[in-house]
């Protein structure tokens, strides 16, 4: 089977940047999200991530070609009618997923290969709602553009000659695609992160030290341009709330309280131009920071 037609459900963050990826790949896309507001928002982002693309001189085509091969619609029909691949980017809720893979399994043409970008969720939640279990596995990328591992996971029931399929559309999407042989929360790296970003909280939020000064630890140790507060901001808060608030332990229920307030503000991290810090020019950024 050879894929052409990509369907991306939800043109929030994510969705936004795996449907541009995959048309600056020549990929025909269709994106879907059930707001008008949420299409403006995904069309500025792209526009937004191009620019700096053609600024740098990564692209082959100019940004308006790249951008006629995206198709935004509010219609679910026509979103996925002729894919040969969807992946769904809707917010990280159990129920909400289920509600999409219902409606979208009953929508997809047979040919069409069923994959899920959720974080921490897994596959074989979504599988038989979904009405098509081994057409159905889970396709998480990371940030597409600077974070390029997509984690491929297939459930119990996935058809296994989806796998080989599912790495060369990866590669094709200038990524680097890894099996998780066995279905696990939070794939390969997010396990790690999730650590990461949990010990980060714990610290904040039992006034061990500062944002910045969690930050700077681990970007002068580890020498990296980010800590895990300017991840998170870049994963979005509302993302992370999500993840923490399903965790049992107290420190990730404390923490989840703490990025609520954050939440309840509008700040979301970066896409809303605030969160842990301002954007688009967060105080990290400036080389003063780890002086
Ligand atoms: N943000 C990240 O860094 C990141 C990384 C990898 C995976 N993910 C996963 O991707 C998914 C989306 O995350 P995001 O950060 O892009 O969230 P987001 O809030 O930016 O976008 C979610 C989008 O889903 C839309 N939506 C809600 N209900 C819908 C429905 N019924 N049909 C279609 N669209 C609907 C919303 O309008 C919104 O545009 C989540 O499962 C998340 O765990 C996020």
């Amino acid at each position: 089977m050879e894929i052409q037609i990509v369907s991306i459900i939800g043109a929030g963050t994510l969705g936004s940047r795996i449907a541009l990826q995959a048309a600056i790949s020549g990929y025909q896309v269709s994106i879907f999200d059930i707001t008008d507001k949420a299409l403006d928002f995904s069309f500025e982002t792209m526009k937004k991530i191009l620019a700096q693309l053609d600024k740098g001189g990564h692209l082959k085509e100019n940004p308006e070609k790249i951008l006629s091969r995206v198709y935004f619609t509010l219609d679910p029909e026509k979103a996925v009618k002729d894919a040969d691949l969807i992946n769904e980017s809707v917010t990280e809720d159990i129920e909400l997923k289920k509600k999409v893979w219902k409606q979208f399994g009953e929508l997809a043409p047979e040919k069409t290969i069923l994959t899920t970008n959720t974080s921490y969720l897994l596959p074989s939640m979504f599988a038989d709602i979904s009405g098509k279990p081994s057409k159905f596995c889970a396709l998480h990328f990371h940030d597409v553009f600077y974070s390029r591992v997509v984690d491929i996971m297939p459930h119990p029931g996935t058809d296994p000659s989806l796998i080989p399929l599912l790495e060369k559309f990866g590669r094709s999407l200038n990524q680097v695609p890894v099996l998780v042989k066995k279905e696990n929360p939070g794939y390969i790296f997010n396990t790690m992160l999730l650590a990461l970003i949990g010990a980060a909280g714990k610290l904040l939020t039992g006034e061990v030290a500062s944002v910045e000064d969690i930050d700077k630890s681990w970007m002068v140790n580890f020498h990296m341009p980010m800590g895990p507060f300017g991840i998170l901001d870049s994963i979005g808060l509302d993302t992370a709330w999500h993840v923490t608030k399903s965790r049992e332990d107290s420190a990730s229920k404390a923490f989840a309280a703490h990025l609520k307030t954050y939440i309840d503000q509008g700040k979301l991290g970066e896409k809303t131009g605030e969160g842990f810090y301002k954007y688009p020019n967060p105080a990290y950024k400036d080389p003063k920071f780890i002086q």
